[in-house]
């Protein structure tokens, strides 16, 4: 693959493996650059390349340590800027803080909206990031966002599984558009669980629209954070008799007590993506298959580097 020495990839400290298989992709070695801890608890960032005039990317998913990964990225583009670089895109794989996105009550702040300034402040020219939580947070950033969604590889995933007698099942409403895709391209019906949220981390699944009994089921969302939405949901469904049950998730973020939870489920097989590393206790738990958005994140990366379309990655699948 022709790349020139005019695109560089740096990684933050949030998930290095997979700066390093980006880089693998496009056949160039990872930028250099040095995080250090000042005794104080400060960070700084120093970028060992040069960098002035060029196209640089900065890998950092702002997940757990949430503030500390994002300040690291505010810092890591401010060195950036201050280099001289020419363009700078701010690759998110995982964007935390998304999911505070509208004041639904009163006195509560919309920090997916102060994320996204302070990114832009720091000195992002572009956004690449997967599956955003919501489409419209594109509109929070007043710079090009790429969004890419981790459905393309969690699609091929299951449809290699050649499932039989499939029922997609949105574990909630507000994931029906993404579900209904999934049916669309694997070929299943489609059903919807209606959750109500009682706290951040207790989900009860009250009812299912459509048929699940005898059905192998797929349960997609985004996000399995406590884990509490897809288990009520996979609870629903299996006493509603479904067969087996996988669940796809973009983003594993699994803050506790989801490991738990999803031990107890009944959930036959559970597949996230790379977006956000496992830790040792997960990687623990049996029936968790991790898949790469690597290549899907590598090849949007030398689009952007030479100002091709990126949504044709999804077309072209
Ligand atoms: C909700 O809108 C999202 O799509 C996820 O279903 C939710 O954020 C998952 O959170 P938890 O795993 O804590 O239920």
């Amino acid at each position: 693959m022709f790349l020139n020495d005019n695109l560089k990839i740096f990684s933050g400290s949030s998930n290095p493996k997979l700066a390093g298989d980006v880089c693998n992709y496009l056949g160039i070695p990872l930028g250099g650059a040095h995080i250090e801890r000042f005794p104080d608890g400060e960070k700084t960032v120093r970028v060992e390349d040069d960098v002035r005039g060029r196209d640089c990317f900065v890998v950092q998913s702002t997940c757990d340590p949430v503030d500390e990964h994002l300040v690291e990225l505010l810092i890591f583009l401010d060195c950036l800027r201050r280099a001289s670089a020419s363009r700078i895109t701010a690759v998110i794989p995982y964007f935390g803080y998304a999911r505070q996105d509208r004041k639904d009550e009163g006195r509560v702040p919309i920090t997916a909206k102060l994320t996204a300034n302070l990114i832009t402040t720091a000195g992002a020219n572009r956004v690449l990031a997967i599956d955003l939580h919501a489409h419209q947070l594109q509109g929070f950033f007043d710079i090009p966002v790429d969004h890419l969604s981790g459905e393309l590889v969690l699609s091929k995933y299951f449809r290699d599984q050649k499932i039989s007698n499939l029922t997609v099942v949105s574990p909630d409403v507000g994931n029906m558009k993404i579900a209904s895709r999934y049916a669309a391209s694997l070929g299943g019906e489609l059903a919807i669980v209606h959750k109500r949220r009682v706290s951040g981390s207790k989900v009860e699944a009250q009812e299912i629209i459509g048929d699940v009994q005898g059905k192998n089921v797929l349960m997609c969302d985004d996000i399995i954070a406590t884990a509490g939405t897809i288990c009520s949901a996979a609870a629903l469904v299996k006493d509603r008799q479904a067969e087996k049950i996988f669940v796809g998730a973009t983003h594993g973020v699994l803050a506790p007590p989801a490991l738990d939870r999803l031990n107890q489920a009944p959930i036959d097989q559970v597949v996230v993506t790379d977006t956000i590393p496992l830790n040792k206790a997960s990687k623990k738990v049996g029936g968790i298959k991790v898949l790469s958005v690597a290549n899907m994140l590598g090849e949007a990366i030398k689009r952007i580097h030479r100002n091709e379309s990126v949504s044709s990655i999804f077309t072209s699948a």
